[in-house]
C-alpha cells in the first residue's frame, strides 16, 4: 500500500498530519469481485489551496519572478533534468496505472512512453518557438521585436482516463513557457503522482510546480474564488469547469485551456469496406473500455449493410478478452469508478424500455466492474445513452437511408471534436469530408478517431474544447504575443 504523506508547495515537501482519504482499486483478486485498498491521500481543503496558491503567485511575481525571467535555455535545461528523472520512474508508474485505473499493460506502458516523448518533443517545440519569435519585421516604418510570455498562474486539473499524459498535455507547456503552476492530480490515478513529486521538486525552482491531494471542489474552488488564476487547464467534464469558471470574480480574464465532452460518431456509407470499418469501430468505441473523449460514442450505419454490420461487429465484441490489465492480450478491463455498474444498468434499461435491444450475446452483463460492452440498436435520440456521453462500453447504433440525417444530429449536438467516416467512393466522401469539417475538428477517414499523433491540434467545437492541445498548439495556448515596436527615425 502507499501512504501519501506529502505534498509539494513553495519547493518542499511538505508534511500532512491531517486527514486522509483511501485509495481503492476495482480490480479484485477475490471471487466476490470486492474492490483492493492501495493506499491512502491527504485530503486537503482551503488552507493548504491557499498556501499553493501563494506558493505560485509568489514565485511569477507579477512577471519578474526567477522563472518567468529566466534565460530559455536554462528553463530548457530544468525541463530535461525533469523528464530525465521521470523516465528512472517507468515501471513505478506504470504499475500504478494499472492498478488505479485499470488500463492494460500495452496501454499503460504506451501512456507512459508517450509522455516522455511529448515534454521532449515540446521542449523541441519551444526552442523553434523561440527562435522564431526572436526575429524583427518591419511594416509601413515600424519595427517589430515579436516574442512569447508566460500568462501567470496556471491551476491544472487532469482527467482519470489518462492521468499521466492529458495532464502532463497541460502542466507541461504551462510550464515551460514560464508559468507558475498549481496541479490536483484526478481522483483515479493519483497514486501515481507519488513516484515523480521528488523529480519535481528538485528539477524546478521553487514555487514553479506546486502538487496539492485532495477533491476538486476542495481545493480548487477556493483558489479560484480569490481570482488570482490566470488560466485554467482543465480536461474533464464541462459541469466541472464550469463551476471552477464561474467561481472566478473576474472571469473575463481567465484563459481557459480546457479539453472537454465529445459524442464522436462513426458513419458508415452502404459502400464501406466492412472489414476494416468493424475493426476501426472495435478500436474506437472500446479502447480503454471506451473511457477516452475520443471514443466512438455513436455508430450511424447506412440502412443497406446494418445487418451485416451489427452480425460482425457484435460477434467480434463478443470475442474480445476480457481480464485484469497484466492478463495477456486483455483488451477489456475493469472500469475504475465505483458507482459505473449502476449507472451503465441504468443507461441500458432507458435505452430497453424505449425500445432497444442488446445485439451481442454478453452484453451488459457483468461482475461489479468488470463489464461487458454492450452493443444497443435501434437506438433513438430519446434515450439516455444518446445523450450522455456515458464513458463507458455502450455502443449506441443507429441506422439512416438519408446522410443528412447523421449531419442534423451532429450539427443539432452539444458537442464538436471529431468524427470517423467510413466509405469508397471519392465523389461522395470529398464534398462529405468538407461538410464535417465545418461540424467538426477533425475528420478520420476510414479510420477511428483519436487524439494522436501528439503534433496533430487537438481540439473541439461548442462544448468539447476551448484552445487547442498538442505538442505544437498548447505552447501557444499557454502563452501571449507580446511585442516591443520602434519606429524608423
Ligand atoms: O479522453 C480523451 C483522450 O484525449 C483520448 O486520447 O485518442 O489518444 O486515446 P486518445
Amino acid at each position: 500500500e502507499i501512504h501519501q504523506k506529502t505534498y509539494l508547495v513553495n519547493g518542499e515537501l511538505k508534511e500532512w498530519n491531517g486527514n486522509t482519504s483511501q485509495v481503492v482499486s476495482t480490480i479484485s483478486s477475490t471471487k466476490e469481485y470486492a474492490p483492493t485498498v492501495l493506499g491512502s491521500i491527504p485530503d486537503m481543503g482551503e488552507a493548504e489551496a491557499m498556501e499553493a496558491l501563494d506558493s505560485a503567485t509568489a514565485a511569477y511575481n507579477k512577471g519578474q519572478g526567477v522563472w518567468p525571467t529566466m534565460k530559455v535555455k536554462d528553463r530548457i535545461e530544468c525541463m530535461e533534468a525533469f523528464v530525465k528523472r521521470m523516465e528512472e520512474k517507468r515501471e513505478e508508474v506504470v504499475k500504478l496505472l494499472m492498478w488505479e485505473i485499470g488500463k492494460n499493460e500495452a496501454d499503460s506502458y504506451k501512456e507512459f512512453d508517450r509522455t516522455v516523448e511529448y515534454i521532449y518533443d515540446t521542449i523541441e517545440d519551444y526552442k523553434q518557438l523561440d527562435r522564431n519569435s526572436a526575429k524583427f519585421q518591419k511594416h509601413d516604418g515600424v519595427y517589430a521585436h515579436i516574442r512569447r510570455g508566460p500568462l501567470g498562474v496556471v491551476l491544472c486539473l487532469g482527467p482519470y482516463n489518462y492521468p499521466l499524459n492529458e495532464t502532463f498535455a497541460l502542466l507541461i507547456p504551462a510550464i515551460i513557457m514560464g508559468n507558475t503552476t498549481i496541479f490536483k492530480p484526478a481522483k483515479h490515478g493519483v497514486l501515481l503522482i507519488t513516484p515523480l513529486l521528488e523529480a519535481f521538486q528538485s528539477s524546478f525552482p521553487k514555487g514553479v510546480v506546486n502538487i496539492l491531494f485532495g477533491r476538486g471542489r476542495a481545493v480548487a474552488a477556493p483558489i479560484m474564488k480569490t481570482g488570482k488564476v490566470d488560466v485554467l487547464a482543465l480536461i474533464g467534464n464541462s459541469k466541472s469547469a464550469n463551476a471552477l469558471q464561474e467561481q472566478h470574480p473576474k472571469s473575463n480574464r481567465l484563459r481557459l485551456v480546457l479539453g472537454l465532452e465529445a459524442k464522436n460518431p462513426a458513419i458508415i456509407l452502404p459502400d464501406a469496406d466492412l472489414d476494416l470499418t468493424v475493426n476501426e469501430c472495435i478500436a474506437g468505441t472500446l479502447s480503454f473500455n471506451g473511457q477516452r473523449c475520443t471514443a466512438l460514442k455513436v455508430i450511424y450505419v447506412h440502412e443497406d449493410v446494418k445487418d451485416e454490420f451489427l452480425k460482425r461487429f457484435s460477434e467480434k465484441v463478443d470475442a474480445l478478452k476480457f481480464g485484469n490489465p497484466w492478463d495477456e492480450g486483455a483488451k477489456l478491463t475493469p472500469l475504475p469508478e465505483p458507482g459505473k455498474p449502476e449507472y451503465i444498468q441504468e443507461l441500458l434499461d432507458d435505452a430497453k424500455a424505449k425500445g432497444a435491444k442488446i445485439k451481442n450475446k454478453k452484453g451488459g452483463k457483468h461482475k461489479n466492474n468488470y463489464i461487458w460492452p454492450a452493443v444497443l440498436h435501434p437506438v433513438t435520440k430519446d434515450m439516455r445513452v444518446y445523450e450522455e456521453e456515458q464513458f463507458g462500453p455502450i455502443i449506441p447504433v443507429l441506422s439512416f437511408t438519408d446522410i443528412e440525417q447523421p449531419l442534423d444530429d451532429m450539427a443539432e449536438s452539444n458537442y464538436g471534436q471529431q468524427v470517423s467516416l467510413f466509405g469508397k467512393d471519392v465523389y461522395t466522401l470529398s464534398p462529405l469530408i468538407d461538410t464535417l469539417a465545418n461540424l467538426v475538428c477533425r475528420v478520420n477517414l476510414n479510420s477511428s478517431c483519436q487524439r494522436g499523433p501528439d503534433v496533430y491540434p487537438f481540439t473541439g467545437r461548442k462544448d468539447s474544447a476551448q484552445s487547442t492541445l498538442s505538442v505544437h498548439d498548447a505552447l501557444r495556448s499557454f502563452s501571449i504575443r507580446t511585442f516591443v515596436a520602434f519606429k524608423d527615425n
